[in-house]
């Protein structure tokens, strides 16, 4: 298992290049099972999660060609179709589910293992199953897998009980070949279901309402393939991170949204802030734990609470090995800024969780290991090269 090593205090100066988002290409990906035919993906990172995707995909019968950061999938030969993601895939990563809404969409069928839960919570997908049988699925749950069927999914008026990312993107895929009209209320409205519902109707999709919280999606009986280029944060869109640009600003870093980019500067002085996490466009809780990291800098006390997953605190009691000050009461942290932070050997448990360890190398005096970077390349691309080329000390160590 690799690790991270980073030697903190240098002064980091330059431009970092954005690779495409994890959780755009994942659904994004999925949505090929619909066309008829192929589809090319451009600006695909270079991630675990989407070799996982596209090794489900492969398994599933259809043909993924490509390097680098360009994918071509191609439907299966009726002969080669398989509709099951078997347990040993879906175990490794979540987002497996969103196979369901089209294959039950595409072939009438779709079989996925339960995900079970992971290191930040329970993560159920009880939204995803009711939405599909809204839609007129039958949904039988069979030794730890959930069997989906419907002859011809019909449309329904869908409320969610909250905002769910993939639930909204699975029932979105799943509507575009349904019969009649679906509407998702109280849908999720991350920069992602948008940029997924572009590609949909690149596709042949008649989709509206996509980034509000109603979308309403037209059926039609067929879908081609398209090229797209997954949603690149490259040109770092500011109005994807309103929440987190308005956070960095109270806390006294400077950010100006440039043609190229975001322009971020620090001022030597952190004013402590507090943050929620909600969905989007609230505070995203993926950037929490790399937000906690600044708050044990501040000066005074930040109390941040994490309102998305239960179990999103497994960065504190490392972060806490590294001098930092911070008492955890459920689903609120209470953390005293002004800490000076040592290096240590730290343990990544979750994607966020690996970033959040790395930013506290970097400003901690010494040297830091962070281990079980498994989870840190699930979801960024080469982050110690790009970090690297603007000044850090850091290397990746193979063991
Ligand atoms: C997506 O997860 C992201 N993953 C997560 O990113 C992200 O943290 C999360 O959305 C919130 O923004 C991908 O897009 C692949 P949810 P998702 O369904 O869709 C509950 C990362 O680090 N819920 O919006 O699984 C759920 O338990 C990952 O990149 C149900 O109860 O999140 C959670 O408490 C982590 N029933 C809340 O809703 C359901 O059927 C939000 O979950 C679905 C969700």
């Amino acid at each position: 298992m690799d690790k991270i090593v980073v030697e903190g205090g240098a002064r980091l100066t330059g431009v970092i290049p954005i690779s495409g988002a994890k959780n755009a290409a994942l659904p994004l990906l999925a949505a090929a099972l619909l066309p008829t035919g192929a589809s090319t993906f451009k600006n695909v990172p270079q991630l675990a999660d989407v070799r996982t995707m596209a090794k489900l995909l492969g398994m599933l019968g259809w043909q993924v060609e490509g390097e680098r950061t360009e994918l071509t999938i191609a439907p299966p030969a009726k002969s080669r179709l398989k509709l099951e993601a078997p347990y040993e895939l879906v175990k490794t990563m979540r987002a497996s589910v969103l196979v369901l809404g089209p294959l039950v969409a595409r072939y009438g069928r779709g079989r996925v293992s339960l995900p079970g839960g992971c290191a930040i919570g329970a993560r159920p997908i009880d939204q995803h199953l009711k939405g599909l049988q809204a839609m007129g699925a039958k949904v039988t749950l069979d030794h730890g897998y959930v069997d989906v069927e419907a002859k011809r999914l019909r449309g329904a008026t869908i409320v969610l009980d909250m905002p769910t990312v993939t639930g909204c993107e699975n029932l979105m895929m799943a509507a575009a070949l349904a019969k009649g009209r679906t509407v998702i209320e109280n849908a999720a409205r991350e920069p992602e279901v948008s940029d997924l519902a572009r590609c949909l109707l690149a596709m042949g999709a008649k989709i509206s309402g996509h980034g509000t919280d109603a979308i309403t999606i037209e059926g039609v009986d067929a879908l081609f393939g398209v090229e797209h280029a997954v949603v690149l944060l490259g040109g770092a869109r500011p109005e994807h991170l309103d929440a987190v640009i308005a956070k960095l600003r109270a806390a006294g870093v400077q950010v100006a949204a440039e043609a190229g980019g975001l322009r971020v500067r620090g001022s030597g002085e952190i004013a402590a802030v507090d943050i929620v996490t909600q969905p989007h466009p609230g505070f995203p809780t993926d950037m929490q734990a790399q937000f906690m990291v600044l708050a044990c800098l501040a000066r005074g006390q930040s109390v941040i609470k994490e309102m998305i997953f239960e179990n999103r605190f497994m960065h504190v009691p490392e972060l806490v090995r590294m001098g930092a000050d911070i008492q955890i009461d459920g689903r609120v942290a209470m953390v005293r800024g002004g800490a000076r932070l040592n290096g240590a050997q730290v343990m990544a448990t979750d994607l966020r969780a690996s970033a959040s360890l790395i930013l506290a190398g970097l400003v901690a005096s010494g040297r830091t290991d962070v281990l079980r970077v498994y989870h840190l390349d699930r979801g960024y691309e080469a982050i110690e090269k790009k970090l690297r080329a603007v000044g850090a000390k850091i290397k990746r160590v193979k063991q």
